[in-house]
């Protein structure tokens, strides 16, 4: 599985209230978890937050925002008047994420947006992540995204599929957990379209950042871009 190869996934077509699209968005929650993805960024945040807490943060392609929401609140109990900016296209947070974070102290806005619109408004932040996202875009339209994104905050993660067998032989195990099918779909093409070595340090803006690639055992890809 030598170059990206990217075929689009069924959940970015189906109308996020679809009964089809409701049980990916479960399984992606589930997989989070069996991925180490829900540890990975929570000891991410206490690691880069441990002296000062966040005052705004942002989530691109935060899909029902569930996993962001877990992970801010289960890091950052208390929200202390901080912002949360959860933006996608087609964003379906549920009430109760909403509330609950609310009820934490943090300032959340819902941002029905593309995220190219979205990054090109300056906002203050201190970081941006991304989970499971730019995996979504060719090189050239991601290298104009990470572009966008090292002028809108210092700090910038993303968690990705890893591309490769190991990735493969994971979708091949989906059916064991009773995965829907538009799951098994797009699990396959996300690995496909994942990436690889420095293949996002590549595409990141070459001054003044320090980069951190590598892969996150077994099947993800991690990145992290701290401006120096
Ligand atoms: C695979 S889901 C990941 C959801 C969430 N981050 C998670 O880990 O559960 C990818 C999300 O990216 C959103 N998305 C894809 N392209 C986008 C774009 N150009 N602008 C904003 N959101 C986009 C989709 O709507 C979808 O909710």
């Amino acid at each position: 599985m030598k170059a990206r190869h990217l075929t689009p996934e069924l959940l970015d077509e189906l109308p996020p209230e679809a009964s089809e699209a409701m049980a990916s968005r479960l399984d992606l929650y589930v997989l989070n978890t069996l991925m180490g993805h829900r540890r990975a960024w929570r000891s991410w945040l206490r690691r880069e937050f441990a002296s000062i807490p966040p005052r705004a943060l942002a989530e691109l392609g935060c899909g029902d925002g569930a996993f962001a929401a877990e992970n801010f609140l289960a890091t950052f109990p208390e929200g202390n008047g901080a912002t949360l900016f959860l933006v996608d296209r087609a964003p379906c947070v549920a009430d109760i994420t909403l509330r609950t974070l609310q009820r934490a102290g943090w300032n959340v806005y819902v941002e029905t947006a593309d995220v190219f619109d979205w990054l090109s408004k300056p906002r203050p932040l201190d970081a941006i992540c991304t989970n499971l996202f730019l995996h979504h875009f060719d090189d050239t339209t991601l290298a104009r995204l990470l572009a966008l994104a090292s002028h809108a905050a210092p700090l910038f993660a993303a968690m990705e599929p890893q591309r490769g067998w190991l990735g493969l032989a994971g979708v091949a195990a989906l059916p064991l957990i009773d995965a829907h099918a538009v799951t098994l779909h797009d699990a396959r093409v996300s690995v496909e379209a994942g990436f690889r070595a420095r293949e996002v340090s590549t595409l990141w803006p070459r001054d003044g950042w320090l980069c951190e690639e590598r892969r996150a055992f077994p099947f993800s890809h991690w990145f992290c871009a701290r401006k120096l």
